[in-house]
C-alpha cells in the first residue's frame, strides 16, 4: 500500500510517499481501506514535533478517516467486511490501509459520503464536548467563535446554532466572516480590521458575551476575555496563532467568569463510550441536515504536503480531505 510518511521532523515538504506492506489485523482489530482521511491544523505541528503528541517515526499524518472494513481480526463480531466506518486515530490515516481496534470504530449511516464523515470527528467532536460538556452553553445565550471559518470554528458556528445560541462569527477578513455567516451565524466581526472587544460589546448592548470559543489564542484571547459578560465562560480550544496568551487573572475576578480548558483528545480516552455516543450524535445530526460540514478541497494522497501547506497558510475554509 502507499503511505505518506514523516521520517524526520520538518515542514510538509519533508514528507515522503512510500510503498509499505499491507497491514494485517491482530486479535480485536479491523483492517480498513481508507476512503477519505481528513486533515486538521495540528497535523502541521505533529510532523514538526511541535505538538503534544510525538509519535514514533516513521508515521503518517492524518488523525481521522472514513473507510470500508476489509478484514477482521480474531474475536471481532461487531463489524462485517464491507461495513463503512469512521475512526479517530490521532495520526496515521494518510495511507491506503489502517489497522484499528474495533472499539474505536463507529458505523457510518447509509448514503453519507466518506469525505463528509471523515472530517467530522475531531472538529465537531471537540466542539460538542467544548460547548455542551465544558461550556454549558444554553439556548438563547450569546456565543463568540474566533477563527470561525477554520475547522473547529466552523463546527462551533454550526453546533452553537443547533444548540440554540446567538452565534457571533469572528474571523480575520471580510471574506472569512461572510463564509462563517453562510453557515448560519447571526452576526459577524472582521477582527482583521475592527476591534474584537469593542465589536463584541456593541453587538451585546454592552453586556458582553456568555461564551467565547477560542481556537486562535495570541492577542485575540485577552480581547475576547475582556468582552465576556458576568458569569461568562471562556473556552480554551487551541493556539493556531502560535502564541499562548498570558492572561491577567483580575479579568476573571472582575466578571466572576470561568476560563475553562478543553482537552478533547484526553477526554475521549477517559470516556470512550461517551466519545462513541458523541460521534453517533454528530453522524445523526448530519443525516438530519442539522450540520452541514463543508469540504474545502479534496486532494489525492501524493498531494498531502500541498494540502498541509494550505492549512499552515490560513487559506482554508472548512475541511481538507485526502483520498488515497
Ligand atoms: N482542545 C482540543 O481538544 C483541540 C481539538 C482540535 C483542535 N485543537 C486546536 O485548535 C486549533 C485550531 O484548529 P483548527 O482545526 O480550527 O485550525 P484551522 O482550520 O487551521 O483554523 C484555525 C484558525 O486560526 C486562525 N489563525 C490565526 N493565526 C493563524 C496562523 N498563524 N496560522 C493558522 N491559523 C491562524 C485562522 O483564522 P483567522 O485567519 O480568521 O484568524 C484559522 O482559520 C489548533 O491549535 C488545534 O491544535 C484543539
Amino acid at each position: 500500500m502507499r503511505a505518506v510518511l514523516s521520517r524526520a521532523p520538518g515542514p510538509p515538504s519533508s514528507l515522503t510517499l512510500e510503498t509499505l506492506p499491507d497491514p494485517t489485523p491482530g486479535p480485536g482489530e479491523v483492517s480498513v481501506a481508507v476512503e477519505a482521511a481528513a486533515l486538521n491544523f495540528f497535523d502541521t505541528l505533529i510532523i514538526a514535533d511541535r505538538y503534544q503528541f510525538k509519535p514514533e517515526r516513521p508515521f503518517s499524518p492524518g488523525a481521522e478517516m472514513a473507510g470500508r472494513v476489509e478484514a477482521l481480526g480474531e474475536g471481532v463480531d461487531a463489524f462485517a467486511v464491507g461495513d463503512r466506518v469512521v475512526a479517530y486515530l490521532g495520526w496515521g490515516t494518510c495511507r491506503e490501509r489502517v489497522v484499528v481496534k474495533s472499539d474505536e470504530l463507529v458505523k457510518i449511516p447509509d448514503g453519507m459520503p466518506s469525505e463528509i464523515a471523515a472530517g467530522l470527528i475531531v472538529t465537531y467532536g471537540t466542539t460538542l464536548y467544548a460547548l455542551r460538556d465544558r461550556g454549558g452553553l444554553k439556548r438563547g445565550e450569546t456565543l463568540a467563535v474566533l477563527g470561525a471559518s477554520g475547522g473547529t470554528g466552523q463546527a462551533a458556528v454550526e453546533i452553537g446554532k443547533a444548540m440554540g445560541a446567538h452565534v457571533i462569527a469572528c474571523a480575520s477578513s471580510a471574506d472569512k466572516v461572510a463564509f462563517a455567516r453562510s453557515l448560519g451565524a447571526d452576526d459577524g466581526i472582521d477582527y482583521g480590521s475592527l476591534s474584537l472587544k469593542e465589536q463584541l460589546k456593541e453587538i451585546t448592548g454592552g453586556a458582553g458575551v456568555d461564551v467565547v470559543y477560542d481556537p486562535v489564542g495570541g492577542a485575540l484571547a485577552e480581547e475576547a476575555l475582556r468582552a465576556l459578560g458576568w458569569l461568562g465562560r471562556f473556552l480554551v480550544i487551541g493556539f493556531a496563532s502560535g502564541e499562548i496568551p498570558k492572561i491577567p487573572l483580575n479579568l476573571a475576578l472582575l466578571k466572576s467568569c470561568d476560563i475553562r480548558g478543553v482537552f478533547w483528545g484526553a477526554a475521549i480516552k477517559r470516556d470512550p463510550e461517551g466519545h462513541r455516543a458523541n460521534v453517533r450524535q454528530l453522524l445523526d445530526w448530519v443525516s438530519e441536515g442539522r450540520l452541514k460540514p463543508h469540504v474545502d478541497t479534496v486532494f489525492p494522497l501524493e498531494e498531502t504536503p500541498a494540502a498541509l501547506d494550505r492549512l499552515a497558510a490560513r487559506a482554508v475554509k472548512g475541511k481538507l480531505i485526502i483520498k488515497p
